[in-house]
């Protein structure tokens, strides 16, 4: 079972960094994290193999000789001024599934806006029962806990407000031409470079705690063999890395932006501002793939529930309110 991270890392992470460019001497770092010398030794070995750059060792003090890109609570809280989601961030080096810790933070009473995050996943979830590539140190791995005031039946606007947030905040922190295949699925060069997988805590009649896991490929150099030809990365995309803290910070403040305008407009709204975004909404060639089988369709917009209006081949219209989809080229 894995521990989140010991708030004494994110004092010491944030303690080189507001002593940036000078040598902390082992013994003070110690006093003012609370550790003894050698648990600051061991800790700053840690983070050096997630690709920390620190020189130094106890004799003669520690300096950083990078900004390091680690999703710390530390290095996120402050840019996200009044944000409320983000306000409580969990961090873990590693753990089988961000999803899976909020679903029980949820039930413990986690408040609305709490944030898990990862460097590493050992079992990450996907839609439809797949699993999700989550390379250490190189994607976000996101997991965030909504409490709103909705019924169970709207959590598919959930869902869609969740993709079109991290549309905007992918193209506005890469300048990158990001696309959404419905219903959340972001793809740029139609190769998925995000998903999202909403599970819910509910009554029949009220919504306990919703959790909108994300997960983006950010720094990825490669991806494995399997899944090449349908996933990418914004650094395999954009020809160079990206910091990870800045775009994740983007899509807390994105959730937050879109989230309100779910709840205060409706999921109306949001699937108007999901269709502007996405070349899947109107007169896009697809496949549908659902438990029984496979067809042909062309997409028509998405309805006032968020729902994807398909012409089939066999010329019946439809809402499509799951299943896959799939581009036909
Ligand atoms: C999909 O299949 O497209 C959804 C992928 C969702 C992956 C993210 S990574 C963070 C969070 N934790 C998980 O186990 N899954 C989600």
């Amino acid at each position: 079972m894995s521990r989140p991270t010991d708030r004494r890392i994110d004092k010491l992470i944030h303690l080189l960094i507001t002593n940036g460019t000078v040598v902390v001497p082992g013994p003070k770092i110690a006093s003012e994290v609370g550790v003894t010398r050698s648990t600051v030794w061991t800790w700053i070995q840690k983070l050096r193999l997630l690709g920390v750059e620190i020189k130094g060792n106890p004799a003669t003090g520690y300096q950083l000789t990078k900004l390091p890109d680690i999703l710390a609570p530390s290095l996120i809280r402050p840019e996200l001024g009044e944000n409320e989601i983000g306000r409580k961030i969990v961090h873990y080096f590693r753990t089988d599934s961000t999803n899976s810790n909020a679903l029980e933070l949820a039930t413990k009473g986690a408040p609305h806006g709490t944030v898990v995050l990862a460097e590493e996943q050992t079992a990450g979830r996907g839609r439809l029962g797949r699993t999700w590539y989550s390379e250490r140190s190189k994607g976000i791995y996101c997991s965030v806990i909504l409490r709103p005031p909705l019924s169970p039946a709207a959590a598919p606007g959930l869902s869609l407000m969740a993709g079109l947030a991290a549309q905007v905040a992918l193209n506005s922190s890469t300048g990158l031409s990001v696309d959404i295949r419905w219903p959340n699925d972001l793809l740029i060069n139609t190769r998925k470079v995000c998903g999202i997988l909403t599970e819910m805590s509910a009554e029949v009649d009220r919504l306990h705690a919703v959790v909108i896991g994300l997960g983006i490929n950010v720094n990825h150099t490669d991806m494995p063999p399997e899944l090449k030809g349908i996933a990418t990365s914004l650094r395999i995309e954009g020809g160079k890395p990206y910091s990870r803290i800045h775009v994740l910070v983007l899509l807390l403040k994105e959730l937050e932006r879109y989230y309100h305008v779910l709840l205060e407009r409706g999921t109306g709204e949001v699937a108007e501002c999901w269709a502007a975004v996405s070349t899947y909404a109107r007169g896009k060639r697809i496949r549908v793939r659902t438990g029984s089988g496979e067809y042909g369709a062309v997409t028509a917009g998405l309805d006032s529930t968020g729902a994807l209006r398909i012409r089939r081949d066999n010329g019946a219209e439809e809402s499509l309110v799951s299943g896959e989809v799939l581009e036909v080229k």
